[in-house]
């Protein structure tokens, strides 16, 4: 600072005549206090270059941490990581023990104290760290037990403490913990923890899906002949159903397709298709907590989601084509056959 000051100083104004330093020696140094002056911009550039890169990569600077305040979900995404993994602990503990078994709407729809148990320590541990007011919850056993299903616009978790019961019952190795949530009815983020072979998937919209940390993608396969379809036949043993759900696999299988799977657990089966192990997963009857943290992961592993029916996707309505890309997603909608299933957010008399 002296120096510049000093440089501006000498050059700009005129030396005072009769004073012998400006008579005798000023006239040697004139010309090189332009360079002085020249260099001394010049390092200033630089050290305001250097504190302006400081300024933004120091986290403890504004710019940064405000971009962290525009980013509010990261650390309820985090959060419901954890919370997946803390569930999935507990649900492996639980299969080590006698299971005790409950039905629900029939003797196939069944329930464990571990489902109950799970879900409350989920919801427990999110209403403990986001306050309990301002997050609304839509989790299977609550329902079950009379809560309400409807998604509003104000942020809402969606979970299932355990996807996939009749394989945990069983010790079938597929058994899920799903935690979703949405903002505005916009699915934000979804996390799918496999408990038994310690796969924790997870996806935040726009950020790209992960399984384990490593990124995960659709396959890019478009022959409906070269794939692998994975459904399901849910809960309903109506012969009706029964009948159209046979016959659609029938017609899927003889297109023909490599195969048709099911691992017993959508979520799964939906991370399954985000990995790019099958090319699609669709299903009529499932719930919005089966399905809405595989949405996310699905969409931002590069698929997509629509409709039975080809139209657009809607988490309440209990059908849904999971799909790597329109091409086989729409082969697949040509041969499902649709029946009736009430919609999760219709009155608890049209269920
Ligand atoms: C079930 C599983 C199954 C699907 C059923 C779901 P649950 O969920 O996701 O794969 O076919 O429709 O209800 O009851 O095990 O949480
Ligand atoms: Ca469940």
């Amino acid at each position: 600072m002296l120096l510049y000051s000093f440089a501006h100083l000498r050059v700009t104004e005129a030396p005072v005549a009769n004073n012998p330093f400006y008579r005798h020696i000023f006239p040697y140094i004139k010309p090189y206090l332009h360079v002085v002056r020249i260099m001394t911009h010049v390092l200033w550039d630089v050290v305001a270059i250097l504190q302006s890169l400081f300024y933004f990569t120091d986290s403890s600077k504004q710019p940064c941490s405000r971009n962290k305040m525009e980013d509010p979900w990261q650390k309820a995404y985090d959060f419901a990581v954890a919370v997946a993994k803390k569930a999935g602990e507990e649900i492996r503990k639980a299969g080590e023990s006698e299971i005790r078994v409950m039905t629900k709407s029939s003797t196939v729809d069944l329930v464990t104290k571990t489902d109950e148990r799970v879900e409350k320590i989920i919801i427990g541990s999110l209403k403990q760290e986001f306050g309990e007011g301002t997050h609304c919850f839509i989790g299977e056993e609550s329902v079950a037990n009379g809560e309400p299903c409807i998604l509003t616009d104000k942020p809402t978790w969606i979970i299932d403490p355990v996807d996939g019961t009749t394989n945990f019952v069983h010790g079938f190795p597929f058994v899920a913990v799903c935690i979703a949530f949405a903002i505005n009815k916009q699915l934000e983020f979804g996390v799918v923890y496999s408990c038994l072979e310690d796969k924790m998937y997870k996806a935040r919209k726009g950020k790209g899906a992960f399984c384990n940390d490593e990124p995960i993608q659709v396959s890019d396969v478009k022959d409906i002949h070269k794939s692998i379809i994975i459904s399901e036949h849910g809960i309903d043993r109506s012969p009706e159903k029964v009948t159209k759900i046979l016959s659609t696999m029938q017609k899927i299988l003889c297109i023909p397709v490599h195969g048709l799977r099911g691992s017993g657990t959508a979520a799964t089966n939906m991370c399954l298709v985000a990995t790019g192990a099958v090319e699609a997963f669709f299903e009529i009857g499932i719930h919005c907590w089966d399905i809405a943290a595989g949405a996310v992961i699905v969409q931002e592993a590069g698929g997509i989601l629509l409709d039975v029916d080809g139209g657009p996707f809607d988490l309440m309505s209990r059908r849904m084509v999971s799909a790597n890309n329109d091409v086989i997603a729409k082969r697949i909608i040509k041969e499902i056959e649709i029946f009736p299933s009430a919609r999760d957010d219709a009155p608890i008399e049209e269920k």
